[in-house]
C-alpha cells in the first residue's frame, strides 16, 4: 500500500485551542510526523463560549464564527506545511472535527452543531477536507460521540492486556480495549474533564487553566460538596452516553455551591477529584481488574488530577499515550485523520458499541478541493 499523508484538526471543548498533526498511513494506524497548535485568540474564544449557551441573535452571530473559525483552521495548517515543508498537494486530505457549539445528544430531535466552514477550509488550503463527522452517527441514531474510540482501539490495542484510553479534554471519555483485538471496544463520556476547572481558575486566578493542578494542590478536598456532586444521574446512567460543557456548566456548579460557603482552593481541589473521581468510578464499574489505563489530553499536565487518579485507581497503572509512543496532545487530531481516511476509504468511522447508532456508518461529508493532487 503507498503511504498517504492527512491533516488531523481538532480543537475541543476545552476551547484552548487548534491543534493540528501530520500523519502519514502507510497502514492502518499512521504515524505521526508534525504537528502544529494555535491558540484561540481571546476575542474569538469569548465568542465561541458564549455560542455554547443558548442566547439572543444565535445565526447572526454563528455565520460570522463559522468563517472566522476555518480561516483560524486554514491558518494552522498553513503553519503545519511550513513546518514539516510538506505542499497542499501532497496531503490526500485534512480531517476537520470543527468547534463544537452545542451537543444535545437526548433532546428530541437530537442534534450536535461543530462549525468551521469546511467549504472554506478546502478553498483557502487547496486540500480536499473531511468533515461533519458527528451528525452522520446521530443520523444513525447515535450520540455523535465519542467518536474517536475506534482510532484508540487501532492504535493502542494490545494482543493480551485490557486497556482503557481515557482521553482528558473539557470532557473526558474513556475506550475499554479487552486486549486480544478490535472487538468488543465500548466507551463513552464519563463527565467533566478540565472544563469546570478551567472555569474556576478563571474566576478566581484569572488564568486559562491551573498550572500542573498547583492551585488545586493548595485545598482540601470537601468529601461532602464531591458526594453531591457525584449524586449527578448523568454519572451512574448506562451507556451509550455522550455529554458537553453545556452540562456541567459554570450554572451547573454554581447550584451546588449554592449550599457551601467554602474558600476557592477548597472549590478547585474538590472539582479536581470530581474529575478523578468520576473517572475511576466509570472504569471500576466496568469490573475488568487488572487494567492498564493510558491518558492522553491536556489533563494529563494536571500533576494533582493524575496524582489523584492514580491514587484512585491503584493497584491498576495509569500511564501517559507518551509511555506508548504518541505525545498525549496529539492523539485526538490523529484520530481525526484517521477518521477523514476511514470515510475516504469508504469505511465507517463509529462504533455502534460506543455511539448507540443502529449501524456502522462512514462519517462526515467530503469537501474536495479545487487544485490537482499529485498522484
Ligand atoms: N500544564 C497544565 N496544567 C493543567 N492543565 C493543563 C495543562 N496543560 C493543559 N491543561 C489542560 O488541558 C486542556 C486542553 O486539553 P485538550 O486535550 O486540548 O482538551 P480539548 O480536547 O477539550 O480541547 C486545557 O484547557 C487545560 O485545562
Ligand atoms: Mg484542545
Amino acid at each position: 500500500m503507498k503511504a498517504e499523508l492527512y491533516i488531523g484538526l481538532m480543537s475541543g471543548t476545552s476551547m484552548d485551542g487548534i491543534d493540528a498533526v501530520l500523519a502519514r498511513f502507510g497502514g492502518p494506524a499512521g504515524e505521526l510526523i508534525g504537528h502544529s497548535s494555535m491558540p484561540w485568540p481571546r476575542e474569538i474564544k469569548g465568542r465561541l463560549r458564549a455560542l455554547t449557551l443558548p442566547g439572543d441573535d444565535e445565526i447572526e452571530r454563528l455565520g460570522p464564527l463559522d468563517i472566522e473559525v476555518a480561516d483560524a483552521f486554514a491558518e494552522t495548517i498553513h503553519a503545519l506545511l511550513r513546518q514539516t515543508g510538506i505542499r497542499a498537494n501532497q496531503v490526500r486530505a485534512v480531517g476537520s472535527h470543527g468547534q463544537t457549539v452545542r451537543h444535545r445528544p437526548n433532546s428530541t430531535p437530537p442534534f450536535t452543531l461543530q462549525i468551521g466552514d469546511p467549504n472554506r477550509i478546502a478553498e483557502l488550503t487547496g486540500i480536499d477536507v473531511v468533515a461533519d463527522f458527528r451528525r452522520r452517527d446521530i443520523a444513525a441514531g447515535g450520540q455523535g460521540a465519542p467518536l474517536v474510540p475506534a482510532y484508540h482501539a487501532v492504535a493502542f490495542s494490545h494482543p493480551s492486556e485490557q486497556r482503557f484510553i481515557l482521553n482528558i479534554g473539557g470532557i473526558a471519555n474513556i475506550t475499554r480495549l479487552p486486549g486480544g483485538g478490535p472487538d468488543r471496544v465500548s466507551g463513552y463520556d464519563t463527565g467533566p474533564g478540565n472544563t469546570l476547572l478551567n472555569h474556576w481558575a478563571g474566576e478566581w486566578l484569572g488564568t486559562p487553566y491551573d498550572a500542573d493542578g498547583a492551585w488545586a494542590a493548595t485545598g482540601k478536598i470537601n468529601e461532602e460538596l464531591l458526594e453531591k456532586m457525584l449524586e449527578e444521574p448523568y454519572f451512574t446512567q448506562p451507556a451509550p452516553k455522550s455529554t458537553g460543557p453545556e452540562q456541567f456548566s459554570p450554572g451547573w456548579l454554581e447550584r451546588h455551591l449554592d449550599a457551601f460557603s467554602l474558600p476557592p482552593q477548597e472549590v478547585q481541589a474538590t472539582l479536581t477529584a470530581l474529575t478523578a473521581e468520576s473517572i475511576a468510578r466509570a472504569i471500576a464499574g466496568e469490573k475488568a481488574d487488572p487494567c492498564r489505563v493510558v491518558a492522553c489530553g491536556g489533563g494529563v499536565f494536571n500533576r494533582e488530577l493524575m496524582r489523584q487518579l492514580r491514587r484512585r485507581l491503584a493497584p491498576n497503572p495509569v500511564d501517559t499515550t507518551a509511555d506508548h509512543g504518541m505525545d498525549p496532545s496529539r492523539v485526538e487530531a490523529m484520530a481525526f485523520a484517521w477518521l477523514a481516511r476511514q470515510t475516504l476509504l469508504g469505511l465507517p468511522g463509529n462504533l455502534p458499541a460506543v455511539t448507540g447508532a443502529s449501524h456502522p456508518v462512514v462519517l462526515g461529508g467530503i469537501y474536495p478541493s479545487a487544485r490537482q493532487r499529485l498522484v
